[in-house]
């Protein structure tokens, strides 16, 4: 039995299906983790893996990037919450601003969840309406009004309506497919003017990389300002990611709000909710809406924000950007070679495959595809050392940690994998 298997047996003992989250548990067992570094992740067993997983999203840097760990353990010598406001809220705000010139004012929660759950809930104490409008097969978290229709660990495991959520809240979460922006006009009329928000996933990341159509983004801008509603755009993902700026920066659309995590920490738990001044000035203590949090905006997960960006900002996103469309270029040509009907969707640093030979343009085309021969070749890839979200609806990330000798493995490993696929 192998060290991760043992685990693994003790640990459903502990914790439902042995996990901390969903998505990481699949059959026959889990891969327990013991470290990781730039582009590689080992088992507990000693394997050594390229990673596109990468907590699914956070490390751009890679893993354990020495500059982050280093202004960490500076930052945690002085404590690691306060309690209190810091210079270094401060500092991050700032730099989320100059970035974001839709983030007049924001506040900094502890997870994307957090920071779409309050996004959502002043969209609601601010408009005085009841119902948020979200995209079919959209991820914003595990809380009540976003599980309906979910994508992500809650698509994963067929459950994308959660048992718990009450039909009185659920029924005010409307839903739309992605990349139809009839459909939203719809929705908005036939809602008779009781819709807060629209949140959306500008790049839908959790039924993998799912991208909006032209001009679909800045439609949805024109359809929710011309009707009062708000846009909540959820970065989640796709902040920092996509450039400095977002999905924001790189399809020219100005949310209303905006949420953001993952990146934005350095790796360390985060999320921002930001905004409109005029929207943002009511919560509380400056107005009715309340939030609040122990941890929120501890100065360990700011610092690690702060000095990822200050890399960004010297970096560049160029060369990541090549890197992985080489690797989606390079995905294609393997597959075509492997004569198996596939999509290789992606964006900037993000990619995904489905076996299907129809596009994916929304949840509806994604489910279609052929998940479990997926999951055959995410087990051949496991093998052949390439760590993949264990599921097809995720997306993998490359990181500025992954060379070219990277994704040269990676290539090589896919097209032994998908042998195992075919045959
Ligand atoms: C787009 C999006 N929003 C919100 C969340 C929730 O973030 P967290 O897992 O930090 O609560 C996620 C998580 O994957 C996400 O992808």
């Amino acid at each position: 039995m192998t060290a991760s298997e043992d685990l693994y047996k003790r640990a459903r003992e502990l914790m439902p299906a042995g996990v901390s989250s969903p998505v990481r548990a699949f059959e026959p067992y889990p891969r327990f983790m013991r470290s990781a570094k730039g582009s590689r992740i080992w088992d507990v067993d000693g394997k050594e893996y390229v990673d596109y997983c990468m907590a699914y999203g956070p490390l751009i840097l890679g893993h354990a990037p020495p500059a982050i760990s280093r202004a960490v353990k500076a930052a945690l010598s002085n404590g690691s919450v306060f309690g209190a406001p810091s210079e270094q809220e401060v500092l991050l705000a700032e730099k989320v601003r100059s970035h974001y010139p839709a983030g007049e004012m924001m506040r900094f929660v502890n997870t994307g969840t957090e920071a779409t759950m309050h996004a959502i809930r002043l969209a609601r104490g601010f408009t005085g309406k009841r119902k948020i409008v979200k995209v079919e097969g959209g991820y914003h978290g595990a809380h009540d009004a976003m599980l309906v229709k979910a994508g992500s660990g809650a698509l994963t495991y067929s459950m994308p309506n959660s048992l718990g959520v009450l039909e009185d809240l659920a029924k005010h979460t409307v839903l739309v497919p992605y990349n139809d922006p009839q459909a939203l006009r719809d929705a908005i009329k036939g809602a008779e003017g009781d819709v807060a928000a629209m949140i959306l996933e500008p790049v839908l990341g959790n039924v993998g990389p799912v991208l909006p159509k032209e001009g679909y983004l800045n439609e949805v801008r024109e359809i929710t300002r011309d009707s009062g509603t708000l846009l909540i755009l959820d970065e989640v993902i796709t902040g920092f990611r996509l450039g400095l700026g977002g999905a924001q920066e790189m399809f020219h659309v100005k949310p209303d709000l905006f949420t953001l995590g993952k990146i934005v920490g350095g790796g360390y738990p985060i999320g921002v909710f930001a905004g409109r001044k005029d929207i943002m000035s009511n919560i509380s203590p400056l107005g009715g809406v309340y939030q609040a949090g122990t941890f929120s905006g501890n100065p360990v997960s700011v610092t690690a924000g702060i000095e990822t960006i200050k890399i960004l900002e010297q970096k560049g996103y160029t060369s990541l950007n090549r890197r992985s469309e080489r690797l989606r270029k390079g995905l294609r040509d393997v597959l075509s070679r492997a004569s198996l009907p596939y999509q290789v969707s992606g964006i900037g640093s993000m990619f995904q495959m489905f076996f299907t030979d129809r596009p994916i343009v929304n949840w509806n085309d994604a489910r279609k595809a052929d998940a479990p021969g997926f999951m055959k070749m995410f087990r051949a890839l496991l093998d052949e050392g390439v760590y993949t979200p264990p599921s097809q609806f995720e997306t993998n990330f490359l990181s500025m940690a992954h060379r070219d000798s990277d994704v040269e493995f990676t290539l090589a490993a896919y097209e032994r994998a998908l042998r195992g696929v075919r045959g």
